[in-house]
């Protein structure tokens, strides 16, 4: 056969309990667990065609060539789908993005999911979701959460097998909204592969690994009983927890700008005038506002205003991907 093809779509998630660092770079085996929210209103749709009379693999992102490095982190990733599928031919990969690219949104979650399974299915690949959650993983770490939908929690385990995605509540569970504060659309300067490498050399990683698997259980409690205060609680002491980490790395990193910081002081004055609404941030100076569908307008307005604001994303719960 010359060519065979496939497209797949998959949503990014947002981390209430995040991971920062790995225990094996390699095969991205995080540090800890780590708790997410599937976010259907942003999507990825990449479309893997192998080709026989391709020497090497193409990669178009939101329409343009890439290069390296980004070029050759997703051959890796084509190398272990090749493999397990017996698969020889190079191929085309073209990528699109609903949201902007290296701005936080980890557009590396939904990128590597529907990689994964554009590639698997052009090369007739049946695996999973725990297998393709694990294959996922090898080409971002939280990658392995996106494949699937609702609430889910992404094992760190101590080996490849061990390290896979499990969902924990469907997308029907609990409503919850998501506003992103969109401050700054440019690429970041330091991607979280080069974070998670210098994470161990804070002080402090050692104990927000250690506590990890009490914030997890207290996430866990917080979305089963659908209580907004607790999960608010958890959250924004995880996120800063991990922020943490990064001003205190070497070298340090800062990944905030003032409307970081404008953003989560008027979610905790929104929040102390009893509005349900917590922030997290990750890897980026966006801010996560998670909130109930009731708040969402109050909320969205308080945001649209502040100082330095581009855009307010919004996004609900979202589902696994799909072979489209
Ligand atoms: C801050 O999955 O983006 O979003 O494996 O290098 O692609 P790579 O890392 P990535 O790291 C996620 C870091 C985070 C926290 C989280 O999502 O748990």
């Amino acid at each position: 056969m010359k060519s065979s093809t496939a497209k797949a779509s998959a949503h990014p998630n947002i981390a209430l309990i995040k991971y920062w660092g790995n225990s094996d770079d390699a095969l991205r085996l995080p540090a800890n667990d780590s708790l997410s929210i599937t976010l259907g209103a942003l999507t990825t749709t990449t479309t893997v065609t192998y080709d026989a009379a391709l020497k090497s693999d193409q990669f178009t992102l939101n329409h343009v060539v890439q290069t390296d490095p980004d070029t050759a982190r997703v051959s890796a990733h084509l190398d272990l789908i090749r493999h397990l599928a017996h698969e020889q031919r190079r191929a085309h990969v073209e990528s699109v993005n609903s949201f902007p690219a290296g701005a936080g949104i980890a557009s590396s979650a939904s990128g590597f999911a529907a990689l994964t399974v554009a590639a698997c299915a052009a090369a007739g690949l049946t695996l999973d979701s725990t297998a393709l959650s694990r294959l996922a993983r090898r080409g971002s770490g939280s990658a392995a959460r996106s494949m699937l939908g609702g609430f889910v929690q992404l094992h760190a385990g101590s080996d490849d097998a061990l390290c896979f995605a499990e969902q924990l509540a469907d997308i029907h569970h609990w409503p919850l909204r998501d506003l992103i504060v969109v401050s700054d659309r440019s690429h970041k300067l330091t991607g979280s592969t080069g974070g998670h490498h210098s994470a161990p050399s804070s002080p402090l990683q050692a104990a927000r690994v250690s506590d990890a698997a009490r914030r997890i259980r207290v996430c866990r409690e917080a979305i089963q009983e659908r209580d907004f205060h607790k999960l608010a609680a958890i959250a924004e002491l995880d996120s800063n927890l991990m922020h943490a980490i990064m001003f205190t790395s070497t070298p340090p990193l800062l990944y905030w700008n003032a409307t970081t910081i404008h953003a989560m002081q008027a979610v905790t004055d929104l929040r102390s005038k009893g509005y349900e609404v917590l922030y997290t941030v990750d890897a980026g100076p966006n801010v996560h506002c998670i909130c109930s569908p009731s708040d969402e307008e109050t909320v969205l307005k308080v945001l649209q205003n502040l100082p330095g604001v581009k855009d307010v994303l919004q996004s609900g719960v979202g589902g696994p991907p799909r072979v489209l």
